[in-house]
């Protein structure tokens, strides 16, 4: 069985093929992080048009470099939402105009679900395993029983753990996608110089919060300027290093804490259950992979994370889970109207990142 994955609901556009002897025939990515660095995050227009602009030849691309005639794949997927809503309309149309040209099914995809199911295609995971989800609008602790069964146990009830990365590198000034600068500039920084919130800890549930850390970030940065204005902030490069490196271990302090509270959970409900598995954009950062890897060790779990090209948004894990969904003959009408908003979990009340308000 082949898959056409098609990705566009942020600023990356992609397409991949895949089969189930979990090859990946042929994959292509353009994206127009460049376009939006000068303004500090994605720009919906622009993007929607860049989108627009290549996706024929990223499709056309993907064919080529598989060694594939259209008329073999057997199915079409699209990221369908949650997203940018301009983006997602652009690829679920290219894929639906291929799918009925071709005569093939069409498979809806929760770009979500692309990232939850993507480790299966790189690591031996099997169903049901703990997935920490962390992306650039999204941060939830779910258990995945199988395709479209998930249950989630927590989410941030404010910012995701990526926006928080891209809006402390930019009040430091480091610049767009914050994630990879401020893990780099906290290698070079002290962990322990600065106290820092750690929001949530005690709550007892599964729930995670990035708000108050951010604005505890903005006070240190407010310190060092004299009028107040953080533009105006004169720091050492030491000091900045300090700042990420405190940031990003209060970042993973609540992760691994909530992470602790949710395995507890998961071992009730899954007995059998013995994966614990990370994806999304945030699941690139080798110190939150480090100390997911040393908390599995500890406790008798198998941890897996997609390679770090395969966390960040991407077409072979669109084309995965589209997969995983023909091989169960789930697919979709072609009247199939895209989701800007489309929780994993359609059970667990509404929040902000778990797919519920925002992309
Ligand atoms: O999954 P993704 O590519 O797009 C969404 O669907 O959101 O995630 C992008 C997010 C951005 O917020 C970016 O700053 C973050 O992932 N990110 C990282 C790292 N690499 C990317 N965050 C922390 N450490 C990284 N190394
Ligand atoms: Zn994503």
């Amino acid at each position: 069985m082949l898959v056409l994955g098609i990705e566009s609901s942020c600023d990356e556009t992609a397409a991949a093929i895949v089969n189930e002897k979990k090859e990946i025939l042929g994959q292509c990515l353009l994206s127009s992080l460049e376009e939006h660095k000068l303004y500090g995050g994605v720009v919906p227009e622009i993007a929607a048009r860049s989108h627009l602009e290549y996706i024929d030849e990223i499709i056309e691309n993907t064919f080529k470099d598989a060694k594939v005639k259209p008329q073999e794949i057997d199915a079409v997927a699209a990221s369908s939402g949650p997203g940018l809503i301009g983006g997602v309309v652009i690829g679920v149309m290219a894929a639906k105009a291929l799918a009925l040209a071709l005569n093939k099914p069409f498979i809806a995809l929760n770009h979500l679900e692309g990232h939850a199911l993507a480790a299966r295609l790189t690591s031996d995971v099997a169903y049901p395993y703990l997935l920490l989800l962390i992306s650039g609008g999204h941060c939830q602790l779910l258990i995945v029983r199988g395709v479209g069964n998930f249950e989630r146990l927590g989410t941030t009830i404010d910012d995701a753990a990526g926006e928080a990365f891209d809006k402390v590198s930019k009040m430091l000034g480091l610049g767009y996608p914050g994630g990879p600068i401020i893990e780099k500039m906290a290698e070079l920084g002290n962990p322990e110089r600065f106290v820092l919130p750690r929001p949530l800890y005690n709550s007892h549930d599964c729930n995670l919060s990035f708000s108050g850390l951010k604005t505890a970030v903005r006070k240190i940065i407010e310190s060092y300027s004299t009028d107040g204005i953080i533009e105006h902030a004169v720091m050492r490069k030491q000091d900045i290093a300090d700042i990420c490196a405190c940031f990003q271990k209060a970042v993973a302090d609540c992760l691994l804490h909530k992470l602790e509270t949710a395995a507890k959970i998961f071992k009730t409900k899954c007995p059998d259950g013995k994966d614990i598995v990370v994806s999304g954009g945030v699941a690139a950062n080798t110190y939150i992979r480090n100390r997911m890897q040393s908390f599995a060790d500890k406790n008798g779990f198998t941890f897996s994370a997609p390679p770090i090209r395969f966390c960040t948004d991407n077409g072979v894990m669109i084309a995965w889970a589209g997969l995983e969904r023909a091989q169960k003959g789930l697919f979709n009408e072609l009247d199939f109207k895209p989701r800007p908003r489309w929780p994993l979990d359609e059970n667990a009340p509404k929040a902000a990142g778990a797919g519920g308000v925002k992309a």
